[in-house]
């Protein structure tokens, strides 16, 4: 069984260190999120990056909140709420079955999630299926290595591992990125 976040941590998915070490909207914007977006927020937890992303994206386009926990979508509404975002969709998902229709995101956003999954190329295969043509996929996750926060190693996957995992489901990846030294990011394009 691999170890999932406990929604009852949930205020560690926002503090100082994380708006220091990940800063939710100028991380997206390296990422390369555009206005013209429609995003799939996968795993989007408290939605600490779903709520920047709605704010970049037009307000005509959706960000779509997905997460397996109840618990954690009604925080995403609660905050969305409160800075007034309307173009948040929250939808509660299964472990391999994203709820959306094929093609109807343009970026898919992962962001410390992929390393919780057991299946991970039927996930990804599964975020493919979501996006459009030409779409890209941005994965975020822990480096493999001894780090003062995070889950402990053995749970981690290396960013070399993630990438062969990108490209087997059917992803050329783009962009490589380091994050202070505790995370990296990949783009990926369909
Ligand atoms: C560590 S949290 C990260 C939350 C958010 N992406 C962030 O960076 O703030 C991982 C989240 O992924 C969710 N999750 C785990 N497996 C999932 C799956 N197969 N599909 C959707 N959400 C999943 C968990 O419920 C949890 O909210």
């Amino acid at each position: 069984m691999m170890h999932k976040f406990n929604p009852a941590h949930k205020n560690k998915l926002d503090n100082d260190w994380r708006r220091k070490v990940i800063p939710p909207k100028p991380t997206l914007e390296k990422l390369g999120l555009l206005s013209e977006d429609i995003v799939a927020d996968v795993g989007c937890g408290i939605g600490y990056f779903s709520v920047p992303a709605a704010e970049i994206v037009s307000s005509r386009n959706k960000v779509y909140a997905l997460d397996t926990s109840k618990e954690m979508l009604t925080e995403v509404e609660r905050r969305a709420e409160i800075v007034g975002i309307s173009n948040i969709v929250v939808i509660e998902t299964e472990e391999y079955d994203l709820k959306l229709q094929d093609e109807s995101v343009s970026f898919v956003l992962i962001v410390t999630v992929l390393h919780e999954i057991i299946n991970k190329e039927r996930f990804l295969k599964e975020a493919n299926r979501i996006l459009k043509p030409s779409g890209r996929l941005a994965v975020i996750d822990w480096e493999k290595k001894q780090t003062e926060m995070g889950p402990p190693i053995d749970h981690r996957i290396d960013k070399q591992e993630a990438m062969e995992f990108l490209k087997s489901s059917g992803f050329e990846v783009s962009m490589e990125l380091g994050i202070a030294d505790v995370f990296y990011g990949l783009v990926a394009v369909k």
